[in-house]
């Protein structure tokens, strides 16, 4: 089964992403945690990228999509294969999020793409807070420096007019993808969560 958890920095959504493989693991499954992008040798290359700012609109969306495609076919297809759960931390709704839909770089051959590269997931949780919290916690992680991603969240994340519009794009997503976007009130407690999402994983797993 394939996993994935999406939604702004500050979200919340890798803390949960760890709590749930630590739980899968107590319980005995065969699971994998991992990332895009910097996962794989690419994607590494691509965080020192961003955080210096050197790609211009269309390198970087190829560049997230390169990043994938080395990602599925030398990590998540492999696990897959083995049958473990992959649990992903970010993976395509990020690019329609942030690179389509609120930055708006056009790419009339994404779909062609999609359709020939793309591994769905079988399930996506999508962390969803109002704008103001968010930003009030990017501000504290900046503060006491719990990212080491600072350059990458100067990148994306300070631009308030950027976030909002992949807040609406992520919420849209969720619309049009209802099967398989499971909208997560990052609000609740750490503990809520973490018991919302392992409910939903496990009554998949025992179908
Ligand atoms: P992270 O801090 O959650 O690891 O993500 C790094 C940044 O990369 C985050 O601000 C979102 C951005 N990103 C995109 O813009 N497009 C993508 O396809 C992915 C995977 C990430």
């Amino acid at each position: 089964m394939f996993i994935t958890f999406e939604g702004i920095d500050g979200s919340g959504k890798s803390t949960q992403l760890s709590k749930i493989y630590q739980k899968l693991l107590l319980d005995g499954h065969q699971v994998i945690q991992t990332f895009e992008p910097g996962d794989t040798t690419f994607g590494k290359q691509l965080r020192q990228q961003l955080t210096q700012n050197s790609l211009d609109g269309q390198a970087e969306l190829l560049s997230f999509l390169l990043d994938r495609s080395i990602h599925i076919t030398t990590c998540i297809k492999p696990a897959l294969a083995q049958g473990k759960i992959v649990l992903c931390d970010r993976y395509h709704d990020s690019t329609i999020a942030y690179q389509i839909k609120a930055k708006a770089l056009k790419a009339s051959w994404l779909p062609l793409w999609e359709k020939e590269n793309l591994l769905l997931p079988n399930l996506t949780f999508l962390f969803s807070l109002p704008l103001p919290v968010i930003i009030d916690r990017l501000k504290q992680r900046q503060k006491t420096k719990q990212v080491n991603s600072q350059a990458i969240l100067a990148h994306f994340d300070n631009n308030i007019e950027l976030l909002t519009k992949v807040q609406k794009s992520y919420l849209s997503l969720a619309e049009a993808n209802p099967e398989r976007i499971c909208v997560i009130n990052a609000a609740l407690s750490i503990e809520e969560i973490t018991q919302q999402i392992y409910n939903k994983i496990t009554s998949l797993l025992s179908v």
